[in-house]
Parts: C-alpha cells; structure tokens; sequence
C-alpha cells in the first residue's frame, strides 16, 4: 500500500500556533516528512512566515505584513489564543532554515503572492534556500503561477508546484506544459475524471491539502498522492504509518 509523505500545514498547527518556530519544531519531533509554510515580505524588505496579509488574525497586533519592518512585527505575541505558547514571536524564513536544517525534513515554502505582489520575494527566498544549501529539501508552491515560473527562471533546477482550487480543465496538462514538479490541489479536486492517471502519466506529484480528517487521510492515501498537507501530522501518521 502506498504510503504518503506527512507535511505538517503551516507546521503542526492543530497541536502549536500556526507558522510558528514551535509548530515546526514539533512537526521534527512528530516525524512529519516536511512542513509547509507561507511567506510573504516585511515593510524593510525581510522574508518573513506568516499565512494573512495581515497579522491581526493570528497575533495581538494590528496592520498589514507590508506596512511593518521586522522590528516591529517581533514585538507582538503570535500564540493565536494557543495560551501555553505565549510569548512566540513571528519566524523569518532564515529562523526556519535554522530550525529545519539539521532536521532532514522537507519544506514546502508557499508564495503569498496572491494579493500583495511583493517585490523580490522570489529572488529573496530562493537566495535563502541557496544560502543553507537546501535546494534538494525546498519545494515552492503558490496560487500565483507567475511567481512559480519567476522561481523557474531563478533556479531552473528548483522543485515547484501549482497551487489551485476549483474547476481548471486538464490542470495535469497545464503543469506538464509548464515543466512544474507537481500539482497542489485541495482534498475535493482529486475527484476530477482521471486526475490521478493524468499526473502519473505526466510525472506530476500530487501534494494534498488540507487533509484533516480520518476520512479525508484515507481517502488521499487511497488516491495514491505523493504528499498529504495536515494540521494533525502525528493523527496521520498514527493513521497511514510511515515509510
Ligand atoms: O499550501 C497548501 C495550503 O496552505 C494552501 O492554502 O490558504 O492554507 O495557504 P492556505
Ligand atoms: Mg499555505
């Protein structure tokens, strides 16, 4: 039986608060096989992890990730009313390959190009990738393929993946054409006719997300995806087991 990899969503974000160095550090200690995490630029220029535009969803603070220089942005709390982790501090990317790297696990940097198009977010986090030498253990992944194909352009060599939901005809076709490493689809687009078969015969991976649930993990795996994307990565990996 095919065993996916576990890649913990935003870190292991059902047990710590969401793309936070203690979600990622318990993803390790879990034994998720990577993580995935969204990136998106400070007001001086930083690559820096967080999921929203804005930070008041997941912090005490107010404002737009592009409005506030990384001074400020580290001076609130990001618990995101998980209260036995208070005092966390929002994470670069360079804090990430810190943590990570010693790790062996993958890391699945999403874009966040989808609203704000911050200026050389691409170049920037591709430098870091380079600069921590973690090129083989980096796969970028964003709803803005043109951000996608700007990393293709970078590094050519760089591992990527089309993030989508919903409806797009023969999105195995389209990543073919476009040299991509695999497709991103959410858990109910794996329902498209023949999907599966079209990115086996393309040599696209499927990475899944976000599967949650008992019935969503075995549905994936059953599927025969490449990776599952999960908040709960030690549920999924106590349910699916690991290679
Ligand atoms: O990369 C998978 C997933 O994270 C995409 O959606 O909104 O959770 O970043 P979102
Ligand atoms: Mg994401």
């Amino acid at each position: 039986m095919n065993k996916p990899l576990i890649w913990a969503h935003r870190g292991a974000s059902g047990y710590a608060p969401e793309n936070t160095l203690p979600a990622f550090a318990l993803a390790a200690e879990m034994k998720a096989d990577g993580v995935e995490l969204d990136v998106q630029l400070t007001k001086d220029g930083e690559v820096i992890v967080c999921h929203d535009e804005r930070i008041d969803r997941t912090s005490n603070g107010h404002g737009s990730i592009g409005s506030l220089t990384l001074a400020e942005l580290k001076k609130f709390d990001f618990c995101n009313r998980m209260y036995a982790y208070e005092g966390t501090r929002i994470p670069t990317m360079r804090e990430v390959f810190e943590l990570l790297e010693p790790t062996g696990l993958t890391i699945n940097i999403e874009l966040k190009t989808g609203i704000v198009f911050y200026k050389d977010l691409e170049e920037k986090t591709v430098r870091l990738t380079h600069e921590f030498n973690m090129q083989d253990r980096v796969i970028y992944s964003s709803f803005n393929h043109y951000s996608i194909l700007k990393i293709k352009e970078i590094d050519p060599d760089a591992l990527t993946g089309f993030l989508y939901s919903d409806g797009t005809y023969d999105m195995p076709g389209y990543a073919a054409a476009h040299h991509v490493t695999a497709l991103h689809p959410s858990v109910y687009n794996l329902q498209y006719p023949h999907y599966m078969e079209d990115c086996v015969a393309h040599g696209i991976d499927v990475n899944v997300w976000t599967a949650n649930s008992k019935a969503d993990l075995l549905y994936c795996r059953d599927k025969g995806v490449h990776a599952i994307i999960t908040n709960y990565p030690a549920k999924a990996i106590e349910l699916l087991g690991k290679e």
